[in-house]
């Protein structure tokens, strides 16, 4: 693990030695970046650490960090099963409220161990379990409502459809023990996305609770509890907020070993989005940075997610060589579709305006940025990318 030296820098090392080294749209990554990050979340948590595939399922990355994300994986698709089965060192969790018999087949297969959001699920695994060796499995707890129920957390958060209400988790879990085929490890809870500082330390509080209780239903200790964490890009492992944290889950039961999980507090940071300005143009006093990729190539930086973010600044790395200096008015970098929401970002005022042929390059683009497109539009192709170790 190196990853002292930030990902831009990096990039314009690349491009001083040969300027078309990266043929754009394209998206670069560091590995060691994300291995640092990792580490560093792993040793404020003091638990084990899985890795959710879905915040960057690009095949080299993955395999490269293989070996330093030991604990666990979180697959949600049979795509991503194939990237992390192949190691069989590594223990899995599949884990889709949509999972399909195949889906879950090819898990227990795999070795992985299945995370079951409702009790559909547990019906299609009880008429096969007789077959198989099955992994004990972990159930899926819906947080609004674990909340509501146990904590009497009137301000429960918004609801969504993942995981079951507490009574029926409970009613599941019987089930499954008195079926004789499979047993029960233990739960899942995860507060969504970037929710850690507004509901990590809530979803704690109830945690003993659903211990005693699931135990007591299952007649046997859990084994592990996934806490989930919704731990934002610009985590801060060594902040007060995770030192309080820490002080909180020295207060759990002591038996079962706890986990969290996370994709784009590893990823967020290592990667970059490149794009080639093909064109400059000004509308009345507007200037605008036209580019070869856009919103089909990475959709969240068109602020889809959330719009309230504010648009972010490109870095200008690469400057064709002119006599002239640049401009230096600043405007709108915006994408190659024909959407007027294909906007990337700016370039700011008084940093030297980019003509075309130069590169451009966000950073923070290293999680969902290039899965969430909807690829297909305009039959644009999707972004390169580019793994550095
Ligand atoms: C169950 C579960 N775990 C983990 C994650 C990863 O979330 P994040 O990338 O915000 O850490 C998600 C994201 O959708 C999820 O649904």
């Amino acid at each position: 693990v190196q990853g002292t030296v930030p990902l831009v820098e990096r990039i314009e090392g690349i491009l001083k030695d040969n300027p078309d080294a990266l043929r754009t749209p394209c998206f670069v990554y560091d590995a060691a970046i994300a291995a640092e990050r990792f580490l560093a979340l792993r040793s404020a948590l003091e638990t084990k650490l899985f890795l959710s595939v879905k915040a960057n399922p690009t095949v080299d990355l993955s395999l490269r960090l293989l070996t330093v994300a030991t604990d666990g994986w979180e697959v949600a698709s049979l795509k991503e099963l194939n990237l992390v089965a192949a190691n069989k060192t590594v223990p899995i969790f599949a884990n889709n409220p949509a999972m399909t018999t195949h889906l879950m087949r090819a898990a227990v297969g795999a070795g992985a161990q299945l995370v079951l959001d409702h009790p559909g699920q547990i019906a299609t695994l009880l008429d096969f379990a007789h077959q198989r060796a099955i992994k004990p499995v972990m159930l899926r707890v819906n947080r609004a409502s674990a909340l509501a129920k146990l904590a009497g957390d009137g301000r429960a958060p918004r609801r969504d459809h993942f995981g079951m209400d507490w009574p029926t988790l409970i009613d599941q879990a019987t089930r499954i023990m008195r079926s004789g085929l499979v047993t029960v490890a233990g739960f899942h809870i995860f507060g969504g996305s970037n929710s850690f500082a507004r509901q990590q330390s809530a979803l704690l509080q109830i945690v003993p609770q659903m211990i005693r209780e699931l135990e007591s239903a299952i007649a046997h200790p859990l084994s592990l509890v996934n806490l989930g964490g919704g731990f934002p890009e610009k985590s801060e492992p060594s902040s007060a907020l995770f030192e309080e944290y820490r002080a909180a889950l020295a207060k759990l039961p002591a038996h079962p070993v706890y986990a969290h999980e996370s994709g784009r507090a590893v990823f967020g940071g290592c990667g970059a989005f490149l794009v080639r300005v093909v064109a400059t143009k000004s509308i009345d006093d507007q200037q605008y940075f036209v580019c070869d990729g856009g919103i089909g190539q990475d959709f969240l930086l068109g602020g889809t997610e959330n719009p309230l973010a504010g648009r972010r600044t490109a870095r200008i790395i690469g400057r064709r060589a002119s006599d002239e200096p640049p401009r230096s008015r600043g405007g709108i970098v915006v994408g190659n579709s024909c959407s007027q929401d294909d906007v990337l970002g700016i370039v700011a005022a008084g940093t030297g305006d980019p003509r075309p042929g130069d590169l451009i390059a966000f950073d923070d683009c290293g999680a969902y940025h290039g899965t969430y497109p909807n690829h297909g539009f305009l039959g644009l192709e999707s972004a390169g990318s580019y793994v550095l170790s």
